[in-house]
């Protein structure tokens, strides 16, 4: 994991409260941020207030740069959002485990995000886009907070199927994300899910994938729970695992933050 203070390259803002930052990195740096990894980030000098770095995934990366998507939610993130080109940031990472290969890319993959939880489903996205079969399910409250779609699809036209599902109806039906997912997996049984989003939707994709039980089942989730260090030492982001007796508290930032969905053990 690397330390280093990272000029923002271009920023672009996606919604009302989301923004994309590009930010200058080295070839080592890029080359360790597979999908589903993550950094904590602050403002260079800015770490007294708030006091900690924040995390957020790497949505992408390129020739001497990485992408973060920002929802600007509190202090931490409304002082990166707010920062001009040319700033400077404090990166930490990359860190976490990231997303479970697929060597063979055949198995057909179900993408779930919720929310802002697009933005540690996007890396898997532009990384497999050659590969047929993958479908995106994205649900989000409003048409407004949907970010990043016109860029999954390439010039050719190879990416993701994608379907799309509103709180509100105000883009593709009015629903919740699993009603997607449920019905995906009637036509795709043997298919792999990778989720991201709010708390109830994990639970939601949790709970469809137990109760359909198919042999084999594999799904993926990755949690998003409050991060003060980002590796391993301060215990802020622990997890109940495993399964009714055998249970333990896992690290979100160095066991996670993607789990087998059926390892995890939700408050009720
Ligand atoms: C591994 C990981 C990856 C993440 N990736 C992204 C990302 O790519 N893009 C992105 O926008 N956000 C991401 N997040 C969430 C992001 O880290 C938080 O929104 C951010 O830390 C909030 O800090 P703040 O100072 O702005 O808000 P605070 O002032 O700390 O909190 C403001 C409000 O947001 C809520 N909040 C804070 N953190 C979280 C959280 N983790 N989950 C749910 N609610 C929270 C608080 O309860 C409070 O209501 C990620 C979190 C983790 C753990
Ligand atoms: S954030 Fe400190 S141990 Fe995980």
């Amino acid at each position: 994991m690397y330390l280093f203070e990272a000029e923002i390259i271009e920023k672009w803002q996606l919604a009302a409260d989301i923004f994309r930052l590009r930010l200058r990195a080295g070839e080592e740096f890029i080359a360790a941020g597979r999908p589903g990894r993550f950094v904590m980030l602050a403002p260079v000098g800015g770490l007294y207030d708030p006091l900690l770095r924040r995390p957020f995934g790497i949505v992408r990366c390129g020739d001497g740069w990485f992408e973060v998507v920002i929802k600007a939610v509190g202090k931490g993130s409304r002082n990166l959002v707010g920062l001009p080109a040319g700033a400077g940031i404090t990166v930490h990472g990359p860190l976490g485990n990231g997303w479970p290969q697929d060597e063979s890319g055949e198995q057909p993959l179900i993408l779930v995000a919720g929310g802002i939880g697009i933005a540690a489903i996007a890396p898997v996205i532009f990384a497999r886009r050659a590969e047929s079969e993958t479908f995106l399910l994205y649900g989000a409250a409003t048409k407004d907070e949907l970010v990043l779609l016109d860029e999954f699809t390439t010039h050719d036209g190879r990416g993701p199927q994608i379907e799309v599902i509103t709180d509100d109806g105000s883009c593709g039906r009015r629903g919740l994300v699993t009603e997607l997912l449920l019905e995906k997996l009637e036509e795709y049984p043997g298919a792999r899910v990778f989720a991201c989003g709010p708390e109830p939707m994990l639970k939601g994709v949790q709970k469809v994938l137990r109760e359909r039980d198919i042999e084999g089942w594999e799904g993926w989730l990755s949690l998003e729970n409050r991060m003060a260090c980002g590796f391993g030492v301060c215990l802020g982001c622990v997890q109940k695992t495993g399964s009714e007796p055998e249970t333990k508290t896992s690290k979100v930032c160095t066991e996670g933050p993607v789990f087998a969905a059926g390892e995890v053990i939700f408050d009720d």
